[in-house]
């Protein structure tokens, strides 16, 4: 995948040289936008959307903090809402051909990265697209408009390890640089992709709570428990809830296997297939479980981070 900085437009170059930058997890530097973090490449991506996305009331975004389960809700969305196009049971669904990403695309990070101007007519109604933005960042006609919002949330310690594991998986030549104890370190401080991860999941908790018709909050870890509860709450959300017809022949049950960690990733394409950004589309699916973080932590860490939980969620009303 691409990542360098000489690529870049010299307006974005010139704004990159008045922000606040660190080292970030691998070898290259992250600048912090707008109070939170990312690569150049991004930022960049980000200001073109934010300068020329016009969302429509129908829109679907589903937003996320990295490695929160993005790709996992990608499917069950597409699956979902486009279940009278292309019924659950068909031999032919998109799910199997291709991978989540390709179905439903970031914003900033596929549509309108390195200057692209994205080619909205292919698109059926409702569109279903993504971003990783945090709430206030988000382009001005998303906030304006009556899009809904779908946002998942995961815990910060199973987030942080998997971005960990993404981030060296991407970076194999400098994975004994990224020593889990300097990314630790740099997550708790805020300094993470789109980070600081609590900010960005505290202003979308508060969105969905002020304004419950607009914004869905949902979290990794609830969809896995219960998962059927889950989706038939998205999709009333969504106003498109499961028929008792639905129900009775099994089209919520479908649809969850279809989308699991065990059938996406062992699909061929999958298994072998890249994204147009050059990523594996294995890369993707590592464990798909809750509570790997406890394979790493160490006893400090697991405070440390239970600490600045407590800290940070006091008062909201959520709990990790
Ligand atoms: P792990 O690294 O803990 O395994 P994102 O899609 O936001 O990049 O997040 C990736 C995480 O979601 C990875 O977590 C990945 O394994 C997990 N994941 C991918 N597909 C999934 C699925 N269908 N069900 C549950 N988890 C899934």
């Amino acid at each position: 995948p691409k990542d360098q900085e000489d690529e870049l437009s010299d307006e974005c170059k010139k704004l990159l040289s008045t922000l606040p930058k660190e080292r970030g997890w691998s070898v290259s530097h992250i600048y912090n936008y707008q109070g939170f973090w990312a690569k150049p490449r991004v930022i960049q991506g980000v200001i073109a959307c934010q300068q020329q996305f016009q969302a429509q009331d129908s829109d679907i975004i589903l937003v996320t903090n990295p490695k929160s389960g993005t790709t996992w809700l990608k499917a069950l969305l597409f699956a979902l809402v486009n279940r009278v196009k292309y019924p659950i049971f068909e031999q032919n669904h998109p799910l199997l051909i291709k991978n989540p990403h390709d179905l439903v695309p970031f914003l900033e990070l596929t549509l309108y990265v390195d200057g692209q101007v994205p080619d909205f007519s292919s698109f059926t109604t409702p569109r279903l697209l993504s971003t990783h933005l945090p709430f206030a960042s988000l382009p001005k006609s998303i906030q304006d408009s009556n899009t809904k919002l779908v946002y998942l949330c995961r815990n910060s310690r199973d987030t942080f390890i998997s971005t960990w594991h993404f981030i060296n998986n991407l970076n194999l030549e400098h994975k004994n640089t990224n020593s889990i104890g300097r990314a630790f370190d740099l997550f708790c401080n805020g300094i993470s992709p789109y980070g600081p991860f609590w900010n960005h999941v505290l202003d979308y908790w508060k969105a969905s709570i002020e304004k419950p018709n607009k914004v869905i909050f949902l979290m990794y870890e609830e969809i896995k428990e219960q998962p059927k509860i889950q989706i038939k709450r998205l999709a009333e959300f969504l106003e498109c809830p499961f028929s008792e017809k639905e129900e009775n022949c099994g089209v919520v049950d479908e649809i969850l296997r279809m989308c699991s960690f065990e059938n996406l990733s062992n699909l061929e394409v999958n298994i072998n297939g890249k994204l147009s950004s050059g990523h594996e589309n294995k890369v993707f699916f590592r464990k798909g479980k809750v509570g790997d973080w406890k394979n790493y932590f160490t006893t400090e860490m697991k405070e440390k981070l239970n600490h600045i939980n407590e800290q940070k969620f006091e008062g909201s009303g959520l709990k990790f």
